[in-house]
Formats: structure tokens, C-alpha cells, sequence
């Protein structure tokens, strides 16, 4: 080879490596996370937690950017855009996941789980993992279930102490036919809605109240708007984290793995949250001006009773082995 046949095959080469590191740098995949609430929400501890621990160990292939506050859209609209490969992942509730796999309705039964620790070890076991492993049926990775805490009723016409207290309340429920059902069997009026209508609604007065762990009633500033809570932890309310196929294809085993770890880093900052907030929550919204009551051993034992004919429904869809199982389960 002489002098420049060399100086050219230098040059070519030198060339080659500019293009390759360049490409390599460009090769970042933006994550654009979407959920319902504000970055101080317990959604937003999760997600920053997520974005934190796959940034620093993929060595920055992956970026997150964030959309907080239903920056893109209702929870349904974001899972279909998760769906689709337009959203890369959400943090949800479980409003409209069993719309996508109907199993996932089985948490969202009234009175099933005894406190958080119950919840978390059935969704942590093998009976919530199995159901995680549904949605891949469905075009969807859903990585592990997290947590808003249980469900309390708020609303602008009445204290509540038993379920003739709620016969008629237009009560905005998530649009989650096994809540529809207990609301029903109650005797309220539910009026199912995505979130992003909610505050809006019940300024103008077009619904009477709402349900949601305190995580959300302090997060979205609710008792802005809402005069009554009764804590009535009727439901557990899960929450899930989502990443599209898209995605979830598009990457090394090794990533998968940071991205499968990573989540479940985010569900333990996320349950961290919702312990603090179930201590410290009650009084933020005395404080606030709300009115809050407690519902008794007994008061609770009577909304269980007038739920007899809904968990029959239950049993018809889950099967009462399923539920039975779930509430024995220690
Ligand atoms: O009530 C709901 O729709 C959900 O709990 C919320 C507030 C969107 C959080 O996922």
C-alpha cells in the first residue's frame, strides 16, 4: 500500500468511527410516561423513581419525559396510545384496565382485601402475577402492580354514615364495571367519568362526590371542591405500570431487565407514599376545611351486607372460588 492509498483508507476510517459514535450517541429512545396526577402525586414519586434508575443504568439509551397531570389524556385514551406504540408507558389505576383484561377487575371488589399488606402480598403472589402476565394477550407489558391505597367517598351533600346516606348520590366512579356494580347495589346514582372531567363536575355541581384513596383526595386538592369525606376504604385500589410492546421489543434482554427492576424500585417509592399519606393525609384535610367522619366496625358491616346481591354478581364473573381464595389468603 502506498502513502496515499494509506492516507485514504485513514481518512475512510476515521470517517466510519464519526459515523458510528454518532449514530451509537443518537440511539437514545425517548420514554414518554403519561399519568393522571401531579409530579408531587404518588404517581410522580413513581415515575421519577423509574426514570431515575433506567437513565442512570442503561447509560442514558433510554430518556424519559414526563406527562403528568393527564397531559395525555383520560387513562383509557393513555393505554390505548400504550397500545398503539404512541405512548411508550403509563402509570394507571385499575379505572379501565379491566376493559382491556377483564380478569384485573377481580381487586377492584369492595370489602375483598383486609388492609394494604393483604392487598400487596396477593398482588406481589402468584395469583396478581399471574394476571400482570394477561396483558401481553392484549399488546401491552404490563411490568408490576402499584398502589393509590383504598377508596374514600367524598361529596357536597351529606355526612355518611350508612348506605341510606348514599340512596340517590350522584357519585362520579371510574369507569370500572365492578365499582359501577357496588355503587348500584347501593343505591347511589353512579355517573362513571374519566378523571380529567371530575374537578370540573363537581364545581359545577353536576355530580355530588367522588371516590379515591387520600394519596388522590390530597394530590388533586379535592377538598377544594368536595366538603364531606367519609372514610370508608370500601375498595382497594391498585395501580399498574405499562410499557408498550414497541418498546418492550425494541430492546436487549439486559435493558428489560433494568426496566423490570426499575418498576418495581418505583412500586416501593410509590407504597412509600401511600403509607405516609395514610398517616398524615386525615389531618392535611381537616386542616383544609373538610369534614370527615370515619365509618364503625358496624357502619362498614352495614355496607357489606347491602353488597350481598353485587358479590353474587362477582361470584358470577370471577368465580367465588377466586374471591374466596383471595380473602382467606394471609
Ligand atoms: O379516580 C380515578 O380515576 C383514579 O383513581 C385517578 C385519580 C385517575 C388516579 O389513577
Amino acid at each position: 500500500m502506498n502513502h496515499y492509498v494509506r492516507h485514504i483508507a485513514g481518512t475512510i476510517f476515521a470517517a466510519a468511527t464519526t459515523l458510528a459514535l454518532s449514530v451509537f450517541a443518537y440511539a437514545q429512545q425517548e420514554v414518554k410516561l403519561g399519568y393522571a396526577l401531579a409530579t408531587t402525586s404518588h404517581y410522580g414519586v413513581a415515575a421519577e423513581k423509574w426514570q431515575e434508575v433506567v437513565e442512570a443504568e442503561t447509560d442514558g439509551r433510554h430518556v424519559f419525559r414526563h406527562f403528568p397531570s393527564s397531559g395525555l389524556g383520560g387513562e383509557r385514551e393513555v393505554i390505548e396510545g400504550v397500545q398503539l406504540g404512541t405512548v411508550e408507558a403509563t402509570i394507571v389505576s385499575s379505572g379501565t384496565l379491566s376493559n382491556f383484561v377483564p380478569e384485573t377487575g377481580v381487586f377492584d371488589i369492595p370489602f375483598l382485601f383486609r388492609d394494604l399488606a393483604h392487598a400487596r402480598a396477593v398482588l406481589d403472589g402468584p395469583i396478581g402475577q399471574e394476571i400482570l402476565a394477561k396483558f401481553d394477550d392484549v399488546g401491552l407489558v404490563a411490568l408490576a402492580w402499584g398502589e393509590q391505597g383504598f377508596r374514600h367517598i367524598t361529596n357536597n351533600r351529606n355526612a355518611i354514615a350508612g348506605p341510606a346516606d348514599v340512596a340517590g348520590l350522584k357519585l362520579r366512579t371510574m369507569e370500572n364495571p365492578t365499582h359501577i356494580t357496588a355503587f348500584e347495589a347501593l343505591g347511589a346514582a353512579p355517573t362513571p367519568m374519566a378523571w380529567p372531567e371530575v374537578i370540573g363536575a363537581l364545581q359545577q355541581g353536576t355530580i355530588d362526590g367522588q371516590e379515591n384513596p387520600l394519596s388522590v383526595i390530597t394530590s388533586a386538592k379535592l377538598s377544594e371542591v368536595q366538603k364531606y369525606l367519609t372514610l370508608s376504604g370500601h375498595v382497594y385500589s391498585p395501580a399498574m405500570l405499562l410499557v408498550s410492546k414497541q418498546l418492550w421489543d425494541g430492546m436487549s434482554e439486559e435493558d428489560q431487565e433494568i426496566f423490570r427492576n426499575a418498576a418495581s424500585e418505583a412500586v416501593t417509592a410509590m407504597r412509600g407514599f401511600v403509607d405516609d399519606v395514610e398517616t398524615s393525609g386525615v389531618a392535611q384535610l381537616k386542616e383544609a376545611g373538610m369534614d370527615v367522619g370515619e365509618l364503625s366496625a358496624e357502619q362498614r358491616a352495614a355496607f357489606q351486607k347491602a353488597l350481598t346481591t353485587a358479590y353474587e354478581t362477582y361470584y358470577g364473573t370471577f368465580g367465588k372460588e377466586l374471591v374466596d381464595q383471595i380473602i382467606a389468603s394471609k
